[in-house]
């Protein structure tokens, strides 16, 4: 395992992405982590870059502790001024000298030290990396050497004399360092001695035998599956490790995708062969969505609907396992992924305090139930290769992700079974048209929203007055920030001509042409 200490930069999770990549464990942490409490040895260390300067009066510094364990160490970006910091006895010596954008790294030879060129090896002499620092230095402590050179930094890779301690200015994790994944690589597998065997096959094992060991030999687990594809992955896992000691839930909040709930119940349960209810709620949930148009109000009522109905299925499960003398309930599955825990764990700054790992809303709390999280270790891609490996079908691994509020924030305005009708059959066609044209898996998120306006049109010889669909396609990597979609001409025309003319209630086809930002995805 690779630690990753994160000093607050906006690529210390690309770090971790590139490690991963080269096949290697690791895990990123922040900055204040101390040593004394890791539940792991690592094999190395990497310092991230930070939007502090080393000569801030509050930057953050690691604890010293990592400097006495005689692993490998690579500070990147701030991780240089760290490493300098502390190698040169505290000080803080730095030229206020911005730098961002491309620059050629010019790498030095120096074979006299016999690990000073492993970083590089690989890399051409000459490389395009990529620079965005505030600071840079004038001096190196004692007992550093230079190993590559920029035209505006004397010292943009130097490397201990005596131990495998690294430090570089550049940012080898964002793509614009050409070679940033070699170096990366050269770090975690020559210098750190890491094998490269984090793949998505061992991890299938590893975890099956971690579920069983926490969940034991009676205890069960209870989980909600929605269909995407994070929750059907956890759900497959928990199932190869306990089989039907876990129960599944899939709550029908009537505003589910087209035919969805009978889907689920085919891919979950008949296929999948997972012990999976379905609750079917729907009337409970438009009940309670009825006359209700602020898009606040709406994800509320779905998100507290759902887990009262939840919570009542669990207590059901509860009591049933409890009479037919299997184990009671003692777990509760939830589907968080890395991301999630890296923006609950990583560093806020010295003084901001960080967020309590991963919200659960008081769910279940009067069960008293542990957390189970498979895939709390995972990318988004690796809980994809995973879903391949377990069996799960390329539709549903590839699934455009699908809010938990559902179509209710696809209706604009009153959410009544009519306009639920409208448009799901909308997104339906909207999406049919989508994959016939090959286009599915270049877009990242697809939809049909429904507007509550009316406009003029004319259909055969009669004038109507309906409804306006917009349709949403765009493409992103980490859905914080998105492009919006550019379809072939032909392609928009057959889906506008098919949604006017099979929906009924609606008369005109709009094209949503909105990035985020300014916008965001969903249209409440
Ligand atoms: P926005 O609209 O904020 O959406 O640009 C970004 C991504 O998040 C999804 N989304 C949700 N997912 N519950 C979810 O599980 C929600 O309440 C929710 N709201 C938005 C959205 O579909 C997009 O992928």
């Amino acid at each position: 395992t690779i630690l990753i200490l994160d000093f607050g930069s906006q690529y210390s999770h690309l770090i971790t992405r590139r490690i991963r990549e080269a096949g290697v464990y690791c895990e990123l942490l922040p900055c204040t982590q101390k040593i004394k409490d890791l539940d792991f040895v690592p094999k190395g260390i990497i310092l991230s870059g930070s939007p502090y300067s080393i000569t801030d009066q509050d930057a953050p510094h690691v604890d010293p502790a990592i400097f006495e364990l005689n692993i490998p160490i690579l500070g990147i970006c701030y991780g240089l001024q760290e490493i300098c910091y502390v190698f040169g006895n505290n000080s803080t010596e730095l030229a206020r000298k911005s730098e961002y954008g491309f620059a050629k790294l010019e790498i030095n030879d120096l074979a006299e030290i016999p690990h000073a060129n492993a970083l590089f090896e690989s890399v051409e002499k000459s490389t395009q990396v990529w620079m965005s620092h505030g600071d840079h230095l004038d001096t190196i402590p004692e007992g550093f050497r230079v190993i590559a050179t920029t035209e505006s930094s004397a010292y943009a890779a130097i490397v201990s004399e005596t131990r495998p301690v690294y430090a570089i200015q550049f940012h080898p994790e964002v793509t614009h360092s050409i070679e940033g994944k070699t170096v990366l690589r050269n770090f975690a597998i020559n210098i750190c001695a890491c094998s490269a065997n984090w793949t998505m096959d061992s991890f299938i094992d590893k975890e099956i035998e971690r579920i069983r060991a926490i969940v034991g030999e009676t205890g069960s687990v209870v989980g909600a599956v929605s269909g995407g594809v994070d929750s059907t992955v956890a759900a497959v896992l928990m199932k190869r490790a306990i089989g039907d000691r876990f129960h599944a839930v899939l709550v029908d909040n009537g505003v589910m995708r087209l035919n969805e709930c009978e889907q689920v119940k085919e891919t979950l349960g008949s296929q999948l062969g997972i012990n999976l209810r379905v609750v079917d709620a729907s009337d409970i949930f438009l009940g309670k969505l009825k006359g209700v148009t602020d898009p606040e109000k709406k994800r509320k009522i779905i998100g507290n609907t759902f887990i009262e109905v939840f919570e009542t299925e669990s207590h059901k499960i509860d009591e049933e396992c409890k009479n037919s003398g299997a184990g009671k309930i003692e777990f509760l599955l939830q589907g968080t992924l890395y991301p999630d825990v890296i923006e609950s764990i990583s560093f806020k700054g010295p003084s901001a305090t960080i967020k309590s790992h991963h919200n659960v809303g008081g769910l279940l709390e009067d069960m008293r139930l542990n957390l189970i999280e498979p895939l709390r270790e995972l990318f988004k891609d690796e809980v994809r290769a995973l879903g391949t490996l377990l069996g799960i079908s390329d539709e549903l691994v590839w699934r455009h992700p699908f809010p938990g509020p559902g179509i209710a924030i696809r209706i604009l305005g009153e959410v009544t079974p009519d306009q639920v009708r409208i448009a799901r059959h909308a997104d339906y066609i909207y999406i049919e048209e989508i994959k016939k044209a090959g286009l599915y898996r270049k877009i990242s998120q697809a939809f049909a929203a429904l507007l509550p306006v009316r406009s003029v049109g004319v259909m055969g010889d009669m004038r109507t007055y309906e409804q306006v669909i917009a349709l949403r396609a765009v493409e992103t990597t980490d859905f914080m920030t998105a492009d919006w979609f550019e379809f072939p001409a032909s392609v928009l025309k057959r889906i506008s001509s098919r949604i006017i003319n099979e929906v009924e209630g609606v008369n005109r086809i709009v094209y949503d042409v909105s990035s985020k930002p300014p916008s965001t995805i969903e249209w409440e």
